[in-house]
């Protein structure tokens, strides 16, 4: 089944518990938290006070995309809260393979994130040996509620490709404009998680907008 994970982003935050305990009824639920510094990227969301809230009242993974200039700097704090996956964006660091070690001894799954503009070919293959999620940025990253970028597909499709010939592990997850008419192909093209924001709490049913899209 594909693992949804709704971007709370999108949600309406005065009434944060409420949004967070309407998926206490679905499977394969991660919740996907964009974490944004207003350096890497030009807007500014929330951090670890507000993720160890949400811990508290769920049972689903907390999924934290970090859209920061320095991510290592969030180590200390992130890793006390109990996270599924941490994931940063490739073009931000520059020593990757130290940055990856780092993450890895603190969290146990590390996912890297390519912006649209970034090519798969930038990773070198032993580092895509050794991560566990990719995410694949259809929109630039910043704020919700853009448009799809189609070429998306064809990447994640090599990534797949790329993905079985080296005999490599980590999930294939798609960030940005999903929706109902994107998300079947993202998922034939090889997709693993896909995150949905607006899509999911634009609807008047956010279970019938998780079913939809799976
Ligand atoms: C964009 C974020 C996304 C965003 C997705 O920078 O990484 O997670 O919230 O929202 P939608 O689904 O509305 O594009
Ligand atoms: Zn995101």
């Amino acid at each position: 089944m594909t693992i949804i994970a709704p971007s709370i982003l999108a949600c309406n935050f005065l009434k944060l518990q409420e949004e967070i305990e309407s998926f206490n009824n679905l499977e394969n639920i991660w919740f996907h938290l964009d974490i944004m510094d207003g350096h890497y990227v030009p807007n500014l969301t929330f951090g670890a006070c507000v993720i160890k809230d949400i811990s508290k009242i769920t049972k689903h993974a907390l999924d934290a995309h970090l859209m920061v200039t320095n991510p290592l700097d969030y180590i200390d704090t992130f890793k006390k809260l109990n996270l599924k996956n941490f994931t940063f964006h490739w073009e931000a660091v520059t020593h990757h393979d130290s940055a990856i070690s780092k993450l890895k001894e603190n969290f146990n799954s590390v996912g890297i994130s390519l912006n649209p503009a970034t090519p798969i070919c930038s990773i070198p293959d032993y580092i895509l040996k050794e991560i566990d999620l990719l995410l694949v940025m259809s929109v630039n990253p910043g704020f919700g509620g853009q448009s799809f970028i189609e070429s998306t597909i064809e990447k994640v499709q090599s990534l797949d490709e790329k993905r079985k010939v080296l005999g490599a592990k980590f999930k294939i997850q798609v960030d940005g404009g999903v929706t109902d008419k994107n998300a079947k192909l993202l998922k034939d093209a090889g997709a693993d998680i896909l995150v949905a924001g607006s899509f999911i709490f634009g609807s008047s049913s956010y279970a019938d907008a998780v079913n939809k899209l799976r």
